[in-house]
């Protein structure tokens, strides 16, 4: 659907000066203005507790937050023109009345005031513990409605558990519709997850396979090499269940377990996507392996482990590492082991989904190659290299009979991991009103039913050196199944 370019509209980002702000909203907002993919009249107005904060100051933190993302210093005129600030203290009722009052004024300034088109986009990129609030002071301020449309915008994590994302949805619903309520997990965005849709019902071939009788198991594994650095604020109270694997994770493992939805729209997909999750069987504690990075070596680089990073609490026992078997149990899918790794502070960054399909069950070769046929494996690389790599097997070339592996492969071009951020996508979409690429309250609560009881039988995580692919106790539980981790 095209962006109708004459609505007037308005961001409206809390968490205004934060790091996802100054990170990637700035950045993919002024990218998307300078290639013209914002509707003309799009204002972006700041919120955030200081109070002190003027326009000009904002607009000056804004420019230098552009050019850092290594995108143009031309960005005055834009920041000029398009950027605002307003001081709320969240608690604060009478905040969210000039606020109000605030955005009906730059909306009025851009002759978007008696329009029945003055949209309104609510981003809340805040911490979790800010949602609730914020969310009760824009209903009660009115804030959840205007002329024109009003959508929300949600950061994850959506919830600390089951409890909590029920009774965040209901505060959400009290205010809000669902068709206006838009759960962000960016890994939607990634091109290469929407690809998986393609790739996966496009093409006969694979479909076919797509089950258990030619599928032998699937790792879904997010590596990465980056440690927790500044952010152990934030990572104290999270982890890798709830910062990675309750959504980022299980994004990827409903994408690739579920039935074909009948359309490609936002409730035929969400719809498949809850019902695979629903059908997971419950995860026993023995399939889960819980790690923390401790100091390690990267060549001779000395890595520091969990416990030295600032702000980590002394013996902490927050993972930063969890691997775990799950069985998906439908037709499709009964017998399949789907195995889940993710970790930081890992050798490189690495983001792909392996399947594993069955070897061929003939005896023909044996008499003629004792390795015999090796499996036929499809990994979906989402990053850094984004594409596939399919390995089959061929006869070495020579007199003799010998088999031997080959690998077909697809690459999208290098320079599409920095061309088009997972953000960009995701904000045009919530400027279309497409919530395809977004998270249902249904699915937020389907994975957290899942994974919750995991939280409570977290146990001292497993070492594992920083550098380092995860701790030994992973490799054991692959292994219980006769594989191993692709990487
Ligand atoms: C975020 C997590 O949601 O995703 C971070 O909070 C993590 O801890 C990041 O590093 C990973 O995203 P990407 O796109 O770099 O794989």
């Amino acid at each position: 659907m095209r962006i109708p370019q004459g609505d007037p509209c308005i961001f409206v980002i809390f968490g205004g000066t934060g790091d996802l702000m100054q990170k990637k909203l700035l950045p993919s907002l002024f990218r998307l203005a300078s290639n013209g993919s914002l509707p003309q009249n799009c204002q972006v107005l700041g919120v955030a507790r200081d109070r002190t904060l003027s326009d000009a100051q904002f607009r000056a933190w804004a420019r230098k937050a552009i050019v850092e993302a290594g995108l143009s210093e031309k960005n005055r005129a834009w920041c000029e023109t398009c950027l605002h600030y307003q001081g709320v203290n969240p608690a604060d009722e009478e905040d969210f009345r000039l606020l109000a009052a605030r955005i009906e004024a730059i909306e009025a300034k851009r002759g978007a005031g008696d329009s029945k088109r003055a949209n309104r986009i609510l981003y809340l990129a805040l911490p979790p513990g800010a949602f609730e609030g914020t969310i009760e002071s824009l209903g009660k301020a009115g804030l959840n409605k205007s002329k024109g449309w009003t959508r929300l915008v949600i950061e994850k994590p959506f919830g600390r558990d089951l409890a909590s994302a029920r009774k965040l949805n209901a505060l959400v619903h009290s205010y809000f519709a669902e068709s206006q309520v838009y759960r962000i997990d960016h890994y939607l965005g990634k091109e290469t997850v929407q690809n998986l849709l393609a790739f996966r019902f496009g093409n006969a071939l694979f479909e076919s396979a797509w089950n258990r009788d030619h599928i032998k198991s699937v790792q879904i594994s997010v590596a990465e090499q980056t440690s927790i650095g500044s952010r152990a604020g934030y990572y104290e109270h999270t982890g890798a269940l709830r910062d990675m694997v309750q959504n980022h994770l299980t994004q990827l493992l409903a994408l690739t377990a579920m039935e074909v939805p009948a359309a490609f729209a936002a409730d035929s997909i969400r719809f498949e996507k809850v019902k695979v999750l629903r059908s997971v069987a419950p995860i026993k504690p023995n399939a889960v392996v819980f790690g923390q990075y401790a100091a390690g070596r990267e060549g001779r680089k000395k890595l520091p482990g969990y416990q030295d990073e600032p702000g980590v609490a002394p013996g902490s026992r927050t993972e930063t590492f969890v691997a775990m078997r799950l069985e998906v149990q439908n037709w499709r899918w009964q017998g399949v082991p789907f195995y889940l790794r993710t970790g930081k502070s890992m050798p490189r960054r690495s983001t792909r989904i392996v399947i594993d399909f069955r070897k061929p069950p003939v005896a023909l070769f044996r008499s003629l190659d004792s390795r015999g046929p090796r499996r036929n494996r499809l990994a979906i690389n989402l990053q850094p290299d984004q594409g596939f790599d399919l390995s089959f097997e061929v006869k070495a070339s020579g007199d003799r009979f010998s088999l031997q592996t080959e690998r077909m492969q697809f690459r999208y071009p290098p320079e599409s991991d920095s061309l088009w951020d997972g953000y960009e996508t995701l904000l045009l979409e919530v400027l279309r009103g497409d919530q395809t690429l977004f998270v249902h309250a249904d699915e937020t609560e389907a994975s957290w039913r899942l994974y919750a009881p995991l939280l409570r039988m977290r146990s001292k995580p497993h070492a594992y050196a920083a550098g380092s692919w995860g701790p030994a106790a992973a490799d054991r539980l692959m292994a219980a199944s006769g594989g191993d981790w692709t990487i």
